[in-house]
C-alpha cells in the first residue's frame, strides 16, 4: 500500500532553445568523433542558447508553460525555487529575475545549487513546504545554460552538456485520484557527499580563486570534471537512492510505470535500471537529442512525456539524479 501523498504536481512545462549543435558540429571544434560520443554517452545533439538569452529567460518560458498547464496565474505562486549552477549572475538569485519576468507577487524566490540533482532537491524542499500547509503553490524550476561555462576546447566535457529549462508547479494533493491511486509526491530522498566536491567543479570565480586574468587564461572559470569518478559514484548512488525511494513507499519496481532518470550518460542509466529490475521499455530517454542539461534534465523529460500523453494520470514515475557535490537523490511521484 503506497503512502498517502500530501503534495502533487499540478502542471509541467519546459523550454529548449532552437539552435542545435550536433556531434558533427563538435568534430569541427575539438578532437572527437560522432562515433565516440554516441558509444560512450548516447548523445547525438544538444541545444545551445543564442547570444543575449539568459538563464532566467529559459526558466521563465518553462515556468509559464507549467503555470498554464496547472491553470494558475503567476500571482498564485507562494514560492519560487530555481535549481541551477549557471545563474544569470552570482547575485542576486536567478529566481528573483524569474519572479520579475513572470510578474509574480512578493513570494520568496531563491536558487538551489545542487547541480544535476537540483530539480530533485527543489521538489523535495517544495514538498516539505506544501505538506505542512505553509505554502500552497510552489514553482520548482531546473534550468541550465551550460554552454556559457563549458570549455569548448576540452573534449572531455564540452561534448556532454546542453542548455534548457524544465518546471513543475507543486500544490496540495487533496483528493485527486487516478486509476485508484492518490496522485502526488510519494517520497523524495536527497543526499550529498562533499568528499567528492573536487571531482566536478568550476574552480575559479568564487572566494577561493577570485576571477582575474590568470584564472581566465587557465580556464578556471569553466567546468572541470574527473568523468570516471563521477561515473562510478553515479552508478552506485542512483541505484541506492531509487531503491530507497521505492522501499519507503511500498511501491515495487514492477509497479513503476516510468523511470525518468537524469540524462547524463546512457551507460549509467542502463546500469542503474537493469539493477533495479525495471524493463527498458519503461525508461524515458531524450539524452540523444538534448545531452546533459543538469538540473533541467528531469523536468524537461517529464514534461515532454506528460504532453505527448505517454505518462498518464495515475502513473508511478521514479526519478533519480546525481551531479556535482556530489549531490544526488531519488523521488517517486504519482502523476
Ligand atoms: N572524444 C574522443 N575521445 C575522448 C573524448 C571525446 N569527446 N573525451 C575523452 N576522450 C578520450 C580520453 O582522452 C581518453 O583517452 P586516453 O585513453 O588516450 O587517455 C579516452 O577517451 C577515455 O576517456 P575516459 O574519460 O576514460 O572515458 P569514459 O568512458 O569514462 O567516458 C565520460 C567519459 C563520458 C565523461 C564518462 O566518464 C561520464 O559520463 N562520466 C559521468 C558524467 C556525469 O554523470 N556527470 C554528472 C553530472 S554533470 C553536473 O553535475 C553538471
Amino acid at each position: 500500500m503506497a503512502a498517502t501523498p500530501q503534495s502533487r504536481i499540478l502542471g509541467t512545462g519546459h523550454y529548449l532553445p532552437d539552435v542545435i549543435r550536433s556531434n558533427f558540429d563538435l568534430e569541427k571544434m575539438v578532437d572527437t568523433t560522432d562515433a565516440w560520443i554516441v558509444e560512450r554517452t548516447g548523445i547525438r545533439e544538444r541545444r545551445i542558447a543564442p547570444e543575449g538569452m539568459v538563464t532566467s529567460d529559459m526558466a521563465t518560458a518553462a515556468a509559464k508553460r507549467a503555470l498554464e498547464a496547472a491553470e494558475l496565474q503567476a500571482s498564485d505562486l507562494d514560492m519560487i525555487l530555481v535549481g541551477t549552477v549557471t545563474p544569470d549572475m552570482p547575485m542576486p538569485a536567478t529566481a528573483v529575475y524569474v519572479q520579475q519576468k513572470l510578474g509574480a507577487g512578493h513570494c520568496p524566490a531563491m536558487d538551489l545549487s545542487a547541480a544535476c540533482a537540483g530539480f530533485i532537491f527543489g521538489l523535495s524542499i517544495a514538498d516539505q513546504f506544501v505538506k505542512t500547509g505553509a505554502m500552497k503553490n510552489v514553482l520548482v524550476v531546473g534550468v541550465e545554460l551550460l554552454s556559457r561555462v563549458v570549455n569548448w576546447e576540452d573534449r572531455g566535457t564540452c561534448v556532454l552538456f546542453g542548455d534548457g529549462a524544465g518546471a513543475v508547479i507543486l500544490g496540495p494533493a487533496g483528493g485527486a485520484t487516478a486509476r485508484g491511486r492518490a496522485r502526488g509526491v510519494l517520497s523524495t530522498r536527497i543526499h550529498t557527499d562533499g568528499a567528492l566536491a573536487r571531482s566536478l567543479m568550476i574552480p575559479g570565480g568564487g572566494s577561493e580563486t577570485p576571477t582575474n586574468a590568470d584564472v581566465v587564461e587557465k580556464r578556471l572559470h569553466k567546468v572541470h570534471m574527473r568523468g570516471q569518478d563521477i561515473f562510478k559514484v553515479a552508478v552506485k548512488n542512483l541505484y541506492s537512492a531509487s531503491k530507497d525511494a521505492l522501499e519507503e513507499t511500498g511501491v515495487s519496481a514492477s509497479e513503476v510505470d516510468w523511470v525518468c532518470p537524469h540524462q547524463a550518460n546512457l551507460r549509467i542509466i542502463d546500469n542503474v535500471v537493469s539493477r533495479l529490475g525495471v524493463p527498458e521499455e519503461k525508461v524515458l530517454l531524450n539524452i540523444e537529442k538534448v545531452g546533459n542539461t543538469s538540473s533541467a534534465s528531469i523536468p524537461i523529460l517529464l514534461d515532454d512525456n506528460v504532453r505527448s500523453g505517454k505518462i498518464k494520470a495515475g502513473d508511478h514515475v521514479l526519478m533519480c539524479a546525481l551531479g556535482a557535490g556530489v549531490s544526488w537523490g531519488g523521488a517517486l511521484v504519482t502523476i
